[in-house]
């Protein structure tokens, strides 16, 4: 039993469902991290929990729905209490509270770190309640948690975005940009390698390539300053936006041993008319260059993208366009989705003639392609070995075999040596004996353990 003030929170589960990116499931564990404080467990049964909470996307409508419907069906539990957290909240808590009578409390995105706050004052019976103000502070400024035990972990470095792409909800839902502190971020992250035996960070943010602007840093540098670290081996970020990546960021990309050799760069449109449509601030040839500059920089990196079809009245040549950029930049995946008008932004307001039904055959035109040009990628992969770091086991065409990533971020599969053999977050050299535009199947021709040699 934990006493807080005249509260006392014996033993209970609490259970989470994560919609969204990266850094939605990044709070989701810090929420968690900090509720073991009060002496919450984390259950994936929700029949099982005292305390459901959500944490929310409003990226696409299609993710609102999923939303709406999970939590219009937690009606039936009468004795828990109930949270919804992340970008819906953020905007709508006040409608969420009054619709949804069985929810307790709404929380937005800067009000991750008070969740122990709010949890005391809904089990202090308080029921009908939100926190969606944005932290004023000065500084960004936290320490990462972790409640797993594996070797990868998110690093916050940046939060919010002050783009205002025309079709974005974000810059409404994470407030402006704020970046931590370099070194602070070092000293986190050395901690976590130290501590925790973390080997491979993600360096997050909605617009991670303008980290350190307000600062007079970059993220350049902080690559830099992370490298040094012994024991750390491999850091990724994501995403980036083509107009922040700078000569500076281009060089590291060729000069660190460390830096992942793959690289998120959403372009959505592969057409300049549409690009400025959605206020992106560069054109496709730029962003070519940069294409271009990145190869140079370092031949072994792997490219991948965001595309948003059907545009509010974008023609077919402009549909086209996106078609070619593909061929031009020759992705090694991308995430596709429809346009999909959010409320309060720019690209809702406009006058659209696009039907459903062209924007869903426009996409699955861009998907058809892009697996095209995928396989022929993919297929150079057989023969070579790669460096994998194993996550776990997963079935694969009825056969369960061990999946891991390489640092270009490809899923292998393989089979292991000997049946017994456990790989769990082993370092791995796989030789790609067969690939295909969406999975890779290998052999083990090294097994390094749970670390690399110290010369690698
Ligand atoms: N900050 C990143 C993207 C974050 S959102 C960037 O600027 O590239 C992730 C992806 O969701 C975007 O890249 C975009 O492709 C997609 N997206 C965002 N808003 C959308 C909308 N209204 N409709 C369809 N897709 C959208
Ligand atoms: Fe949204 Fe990314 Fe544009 Fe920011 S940069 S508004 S997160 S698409
Ligand atoms: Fe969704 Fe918010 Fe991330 S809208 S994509 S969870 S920043």
């Amino acid at each position: 039993m934990i006493k807080v003030g005249d509260i006392e929170f014996p033993k209970r589960k609490v259970w989470m469902k994560t919609y969204g990116c990266q850094m939605n499931y990044h709070d989701t564990e810090r929420i968690l991290s900090h509720l073991k404080e009060l002496n919450f467990e984390h259950t994936e049964d929700q029949e099982d929990a005292d305390l459901l909470l959500f944490n929310t996307c409003a990226i696409r409508d299609l993710a609102n729905q999923k939303f709406y419907s999970h939590l219009g069906n937690t009606k039936k539990y009468k004795e828990v209490k109930i949270g919804v957290g992340g970008c819906i909240a953020q905007t709508d808590s006040k409608d969420l509270l009054k619709k949804y009578q069985h929810l307790n409390f709404a929380f937005g995105t800067d009000a991750i770190d008070n969740i122990k706050e709010m949890v005391f004052r809904a089990y202090s019976g308080d029921n009908k309640f939100a926190v969606t103000s944005w932290d004023r502070s000065e500084n960004y400024s936290i320490e990462t948690k972790i409640t797993h035990g594996s070797p990868q972990a998110f690093v916050n470095i940046i939060k919010g975005c002050d783009k205002f792409c025309s079709y974005c909800i974000v810059p409404f839902t994470r407030g402006r940009e704020k970046s931590r502190k370099l070194q602070e971020i070092v000293d986190d992250t050395k901690k976590l390698v130290e501590y925790s035996g973390i080997q491979e960070v993600t360096l997050l943010g909605q617009n991670v390539n303008s980290f350190g602007k307000d600062n007079g840093e970059s993220l350049a540098q902080l690559i830099q300053e992370l490298e040094k670290i012994n024991g750390l081996e491999l850091i990724r970020y994501t995403t980036s936006h083509p107009y922040d990546v700078s000569d500076e960021l281009i060089e590291v990309h060729g000069s660190s041993k460390k830096l992942a050799n793959h690289l998120h760069l959403p372009i959505q449109s592969g057409s300049n008319t549409v690009l400025q449509r959605m206020l992106r601030q560069y054109t496709v040839e730029h962003y070519l260059e940069l294409v271009e500059k990145l190869r140079k920089a370092n031949p072994e990196i792997v490219l991948s993208t965001d595309i948003i079809a059907g545009f509010p009245n974008e023609t077919r040549q402009e549909h086209e366009a996106t078609l070619e950029l593909l061929n031009k930049a020759q992705y090694d995946f991308i995430y596709s989705y429809n346009f999909s008008a959010r409320p309060g932004t720019k690209a809702s307001r406009m006058k659209d003639i696009l039907t459903a039904d062209i924007r869903g055959e426009r996409l699955r035109e861009i998907q058809a392609h892009q697996l095209e040009i995928q396989e022929k990628i993919r297929s150079q992969m057989v023969g070579k070995t790669y460096r994998v770091l194993v996550e776990g086991k997963s079935s694969f065409k009825g056969e369960t075999k061990w999946r891991g990533r390489t640092n270009c971020y490809r899923i292998v599969h393989f089979l292991p040596k000997e049946l017994e053999q456990n790989y769990q977050w082993h370092w791995v050299d796989v030789k790609i004996t067969s690939a295909t535009a969406l999975s890779c199947q290998g052999e083990v021709v090294q097994d390094f353990g749970r670390r690399l040699p110290i010369f690698s």
